[in-house]
């Protein structure tokens, strides 16, 4: 990547005193996981809507249990990479740094990443749909009907699905945050989910610089002060190479 269009962009990391970053399924692609949308996208090969809703898991929660079991064995075989590494060092040199994240494989805090607001949830937690006792559990497979310790109700994935609502305090603890921020990265995002898409919109309103990093363009592109294409796991720690 020539240094005439990274070097502005470190130079605002280097003097910014309020950064958030948005991360998307892009930011783990380079450790194996795959993304939604596009060509090897899991929204190609599967479902949506059989497999990521409430409805879905009312009708086949067998089918939806087996969906998430397979990506928890696929997620627990991978490590975090270079970008995620990046971010969590870019933290420990930001007076105030908050990482949003649309990802539910936890690899941002395997990384070092203290600062950050899951949107949609984790793919470790589970939560009673009788008494809504919510648990941690990093075994790959919970089987066909995983069971509440406390109740022996049915469990369900702890995270988001399509057509459920994003938890009020994490939502207004991202938008706060990108409103705060003098600088914005939104790195690895489709952009075509809300409410996480329009939060780069929230910060650049406010003000911030709004940087995307991503292989290609996204609807929000034209909002964006500047647009990196490129991988993040090259590009970030070339961001942050001062700290390196
Ligand atoms: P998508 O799969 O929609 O988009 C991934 C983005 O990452 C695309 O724009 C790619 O161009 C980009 N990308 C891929 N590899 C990259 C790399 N190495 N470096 C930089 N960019 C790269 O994933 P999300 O935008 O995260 O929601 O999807 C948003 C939400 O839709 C997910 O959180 C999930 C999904 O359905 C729920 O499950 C609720």
């Amino acid at each position: 990547m020539e240094d005439h269009i990274l070097s502005p962009v470190k130079e605002l990391i280097s003097r910014s005193k309020n950064i958030a970053v948005l991360t998307g399924a892009g930011i783990s692609a380079e450790s194996g996981i795959p993304t939604f949308r596009g060509k090897d996208g899991l929204w190609n090969n599967y479902r949506a809507e059989e497999l990521a809703t409430p409805e879905a898991f009312s009708r086949d929660p067998r089918l939806v249990w087996k969906f998430y079991n397979w990506r928890r064995a696929l997620i627990s075989k991978k490590s975090y990479n270079r970008a995620h590494k990046a971010l969590a060092i870019m933290e420990r040199n930001v007076p105030h740094f908050t990482l949003i994240t649309q990802n539910v494989d936890g690899l941002h805090q395997k990384a070092g990443s203290r600062n950050v607001l899951e949107l949609h949830g984790n793919i470790w937690k589970v939560r009673c749909i009788e008494c809504n006792f919510e648990d941690i559990d990093e075994t790959p497979d919970l089987g066909e009907l995983p069971r509440c310790k406390r109740c022996g109700g049915l469990l369900r994935p702890g995270v988001v699905w399509f057509g459920e609502s994003l938890d009020p305090d994490i939502l207004e603890r991202a938008i706060k945050a990108c409103r705060e921020s003098e600088l914005m990265l939104v790195v690895g995002t489709s952009s075509v989910v809300q409410p996480a898409a329009s939060l780069s919109l929230e910060a650049k309103q406010r003000g911030a610089v709004v940087v995307e990093i991503n292989l290609e363009d996204t609807p929000y592109s034209r909002y964006m002060d500047y647009t990196i294409r490129g991988k993040a796991g090259e590009i970030i720690p070339e961001l942050i190479s001062k700290w390196q």
